[in-house]
């Protein structure tokens, strides 16, 4: 099968593994329909380049795995040395293709069209395997898997530098958008123009960081959420990576991505291998919403996660490290008025830990603060009809902490002796890392959270990580990671975990093979909030995403926002509250109670439909929504950030809707009435309604829309839409969009 062609739901990808050099994708993005073999021919035939001049004297041609001695002189697919021997100019030829293997791994489903390609060089005593997978949903994945193929007893490692996923993109995506960001500012976009040369990002945080690159997007000039053309890889990796755009001068553009590896951290001994992480990537015609168009049902149908996802009282803002049974009782007790399902007893709760300084590692309950145990408040928390779920972070430790004085060789990076001039090596929120790789500091720490497991009724972790690692085993600590979680999940299979990294400093598709929630950010400020959920659900289905309502005014900002702001943007995820529902007002639980009503009645659109979201010219503006898979039903969110730049915003357009059919669009109030600087609302939700305006059936009584509401096409709704009420700045409204044909 030298030309091999994949297809799936709009996206081909065609490979010339023609000969027996590394083989080259020809084409990976729009569907090109039915192609016969010989047409196939004819593509990769003329897919050769010209030679140019002052150049090497054949076609140059961009390989999967680009290297010197194919004449790439761009960033290598793979780089390496042997002490003693330097580095080779590696020069791989192609061995092998094998199509139809089982896809690999856990993200990979019956219905993946798969190839396997086998390069060998016999110099460098190197061997790689390049698996390529495409998914019915048309997601593409890629990882290479290198061996070390010298067999001379005592040979040296294959001191690895670099093995990197590069796939090809036209040079019409001279657009790029990737993202970076701060502790509670995570995932902000950023854009730029693809010029000659390498625009890189790279982690060296041990953890993605909230400044994470995360998808690396390349598109047409101009593209949004819902027009241009688009290209993205995302590693699933939760170390250190980079991920890079670059444009060669010789006429090639390519997104390329792997993990970052510190020199000597990656020796391949003898005999042994080391695959890279996957690259997954995906191509879409029709903007960022193409993108997840095709990344979340992907990612839905390997996901084990329970739905429905329960509504969470996460302990953290509302008391922090003050833990006390009556204090707790009586918060899980307004949460279950409420409806919470979930109460999470975050940081605070082990042996001496009274703040942030001291005893992560010690992970024994306090016996001063709760000398039964935790059993009276499970015991409680049950008795209200609310599971629980607790705060770990298992890679962590405190140099004030039994654990670090009776094992300093666990802690990551040495403990110094304090003796005079020895530097100590940097503590960040006052902690260390434990070196999970030290067999015996994994083994303490898997036989702790086992402990706790066994002996109390835990349904939920939240697993913390809240510093950088600053030591270079990135790759060591993070493999060893996946294995903990991966013990901790066969030993308990009913738990559930939530990762979190000071918010959102470790989302990626790596760890979210292992998880069932990520604390999107630990700000509450809705805001904020906005954008990060915004960006991050490009990659991430709602359901994953953590979003809690919090205090009126947010503890990481310092800005006070309305309630029916807080509660319009902690719906559209994983919901919760963390905030002290014991100061709330009578009114306000009441409100509170009613958005949890409507979380569980809209959760299972909310976390099964399609992300929608428009591109309104105001930056001021975002509308975004979600739509039924059968287009059935639908909720959208008009948002106003800051003030308007016109009197009158342009209308809302609401994508995603089937365009032949019709839907009655209905505000729908949770928290009051959203302000607006309006001396009458549009005429068409008016009080009593429009001209149009159907008259509210007995659903919409009990789901307490109020004004009127319009019945159009879907078509109307996407191509002209509705004019839109004057919100105040840091306002939303909610519209509840159903068909009535
Ligand atoms: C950081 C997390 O992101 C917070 O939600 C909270 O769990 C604290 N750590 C606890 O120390």
């Amino acid at each position: 099968m030298p030309i091999s062609y994949l297809r799936a739901a709009g996206t081909s990808l065609v490979l010339d593994a023609r000969g027996t050099g590394v083989p080259v994708i020809v084409h990976w993005g729009a569907d090109l329909g039915d192609l016969s073999a010989a047409m196939l021919t004819t593509l990769a035939d003329a897919s050769v380049p010209a030679i140019a001049p002052s150049s090497i004297d054949v076609p140059l041609r961009l390989t999967l795995l680009p290297t010197l001695a194919q004449g790439w002189s761009g960033r290598p697919g793979i780089s390496g040395f042997r002490p003693g021997l330097g580095s080779p100019a590696i020069d791989l030829s192609l061995v092998g293709v094998r199509a139809g293997e089982r896809p690999a791994g856990r993200a990979a489903l019956p219905g993946t069209q798969t190839l396997t390609l086998l390069l060998a060089d016999a110099a460098a005593q190197i061997s790689v395997r390049t698996d390529l997978e495409l998914s019915v949903q048309g997601v593409l994945r890629l990882r290479h898997t290198v061996t070390n193929t010298s067999t001379a007893a005592g040979d040296a490692a294959f001191e690895l530098g670099s093995l990197d996923v590069i796939l090809p993109i036209p040079g019409r995506a001279g657009e790029l958008l990737d993202f970076t960001g701060l502790w509670t500012h995570e995932r902000r976009p950023q854009r730029s123009i693809l010029g000659h040369g390498v625009w890189s990002r790279e982690s060296r945080h041990g953890r993605p960081g909230h400044d994470d690159s995360f998808l690396m997007v390349a598109g047409t000039p101009g593209f949004g959420f819902r027009s241009g053309e688009v290209w993205c890889t995302h590693l699933a990796w939760s170390g250190d990576k980079r991920a890079w755009a670059e444009n060669s001068p010789l006429g090639f553009s390519v997104l390329g991505s792997g993990e970052l590896l510190a020199s000597g951290e990656l020796g391949v001994a003898a005999g042994e291998s080391y695959s890279t992480p996957w690259t997954v990537a995906a191509y879409s015609e029709a903007g960022l919403d193409g993108l997840s168009a095709r990344l979340h049902p992907w990612i839905r149908s390997w996901s084990t996660i329970k739905t429905p996802r329960p509504v969470v009282m996460n302990t953290w803002e509302a008391v922090y490290f003050k833990h006390d049974l009556p204090t707790l009782a009586r918060l899980a007790d307004a949460g279950a008025r409420a409806g919470v399902e979930r109460f999470v007893l975050d940081d605070g709760w082990f042996t001496n830990r009274r703040d942030d300084r001291r005893a992560l590692g010690d992970w024994f309950v306090d016996p001063v603060t709760w000398p039964h145990g935790l059993h009276p408040l499970i015991e409680h928390v049950h008795a209200v009809g609310l599971d629980f779920g607790l705060w770990v972070e298992p890679e962590m430790v405190s140099l004030d902490s039994e654990v670090a004085r009776a094992h300093p060789e666990w802690v990551l990076g040495g403990v110094s002796e304090s003796a005079a001039g020895e530097k100590a090596a940097l503590t960040w929120r006052f902690q260390r890392v434990l070196d999970l790789g030290h067999p015996k500091a994994f083994a303490w720490v898997l036989a702790r959270l086992t402990a706790l497991l066994t002996e109390y009724p835990i349904a939920y972790l939240k697993w913390d990580h809240n510093r950088d690692l600053l030591a270079g085993s990135a790759h060591r600590q993070t493999a060893a990671l996946y294995r903990l979680i991966d013990a901790v999940r066969a030993a308990h299979p009913g738990v559930e975990i939530e990762s979190c990294a000071s918010g959102g400093a470790r989302i990626d598709l790596g760890i979210l093979e292992r998880v069932d929630r990520v604390w999107t950010s630990d700000t509450n400020d809705p805001l904020e909030r906005q954008q990060i959920q915004r960006y991050t659900g490009v990659l991430m289905p709602p359901e994953y995403l953590g979003g809690h309502l919090g205090a009126a005014t947010a503890h990481t900002t310092g800005r006070t926002s309305e309630l029916s702001f807080r509660l319009a943007t902690a719906l559209f995820g994983s919901a919760g509250i963390e905030w002290d529902l014991t100061s709330a007002s009578a009114e306000e639980l009441g409100q509170i109670a009613e958005w949890i009503t409507h979380y569980k009645r809209l959760r299972l659109l909310l976390h099964s439909g399609v992300v929608v979201r428009a591109d309104p010219s105001d930056p001021a503006l975002e509308l975004h929504g979600v739509v039924s898979p059968d287009q059935n039903t639908a909720l959208f969110a008009q948002v106003a950030l800051t003030a308007p730049r016109s009197a009158l915003p342009e209308r809302m357009r609401f994508p995603g809707l089937a365009p032949e059919r019709r839907y009655r669009v209905s505000p729908l109030l949770l928290g009051g009435a959203p302000r607006a600087i309006q001396d009458a609302p549009p005429a068409w939700n008016a009080a009593g309604g429009g001209s149009n305006a159907a008259s509210p059936t007995v659903d919409e009584a009990a789901i307490g829309s109020v004004g009127g509401s319009v019945t159009l096409t879907g078509a109307v709704l996407a191509l002209v839409g509705l004019t839109a009420p004057l919100l105040a700045p840091e306002q939303a409204a909610l519209f509840a969009v159903d068909a009535v044909d």
